[in-house]
């Protein structure tokens, strides 16, 4: 099964916190299934999270990785050195690193192109501001993300797609789940119709996930999954969405 439950745990985790997690989560996840959730730590603590996880399936990824393979570009972490670590996927062109780091589309199409050659899955970050969302532009916002992101790759042998409205990343407030059910429709149209040849395997919606509204978003014919901040970062509340997210998806 492809990625569905992914954990973002942003500039937080220590080597205590990363056991603690592992503690809780696996106290309260009731599957046996791990290899449809994801953690993505920050990139110091991957090896030490490969070692907790080892064998359980849970897969292990990067928030960012680089646009160059190598380079005079101190500070920054390739896609190859993430492969090396043993990772399998990589989130890219989150809001946070668009808005703070200044990534385009051109730079994140140039990310994509480095975990695609590097066979790493990557997670592509969509949304829309309040004001956009406001002026009812969100569908015209997220169609030039994709097609300015996509634009010149040839192919790219998998994709996910997450769709986080800015306004709702770490604010408490998601749009409604049927809102949410025809932007992922819209989103996979798109890809399918303009981008034939890449393997779009599912959009996540990310934005306050937590386990209170779980269940209302899963119900969701075109929502595959979530990708989880905050609530990502409690072991036992991880657990749970994923607990939710079996009873609805996978055992249905
Ligand atoms: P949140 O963050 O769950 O804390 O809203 C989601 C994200 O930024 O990926």
């Amino acid at each position: 099964m492809s990625l569905c439950i992914v954990a973002n745990w942003k500039l937080n985790g220590s080597r205590e916190f990363n056991q603690q997690w592992a503690l809780e989560f696996f106290k309260h996840f009731n599957g046996d299934n791990f290899s449809s959730l994801g953690i993505a730590p920050a990139s110091v603590y991957i090896d030490h999270l490969q070692g907790i996880f080892n064998n359980r399936g849970i897969k292990i990824g990067a928030q960012n990785i680089d646009f160059l393979e190598t380079g005079a570009r101190t500070g920054e972490i390739s896609a190859p050195m993430i492969k090396d670590l043993g990772c399998e996927f990589s989130i890219i062109g989150h809001s946070e690193r668009r808005i703070l780091f200044d990534e385009t589309n051109q730079i994140i199409c140039q990310k994509l192109i480095q975990a695609n050659n590097c066979s790493l899955i990557p997670i592509l970050c969509l949304g829309e501001s309040d004001e956009e969302n406001q002026a009812n532009n969100t569908f015209n916002v997220l169609e030039k993300q994709i097609i300015e992101a996509l634009t010149g790759i040839t192919e790219l042998s998998s994709l996910i797609i997450a769709y986080e409205p800015i306004w709702a990343i770490g604010s408490g407030k998601i749009p409604n789940p049927e809102e949410i059910n025809s932007v992922h429709e819209m989103i996979k149209d798109v890809v399918q119709s303009r981008f034939p040849k890449i393997g779009l395997k599912s959009v996540l919606y990310g934005g306050s996930v937590n386990f209170k509204n779980a269940s209302s978003l899963f119900k969701q014919k075109n929502i595959d999954g979530a990708l989880i901040g905050g609530a990502s970062l409690d072991g036992k509340e991880f657990a749970l969405i994923a607990n939710v997210f079996n009873e609805l998806k996978v055992l249905k």
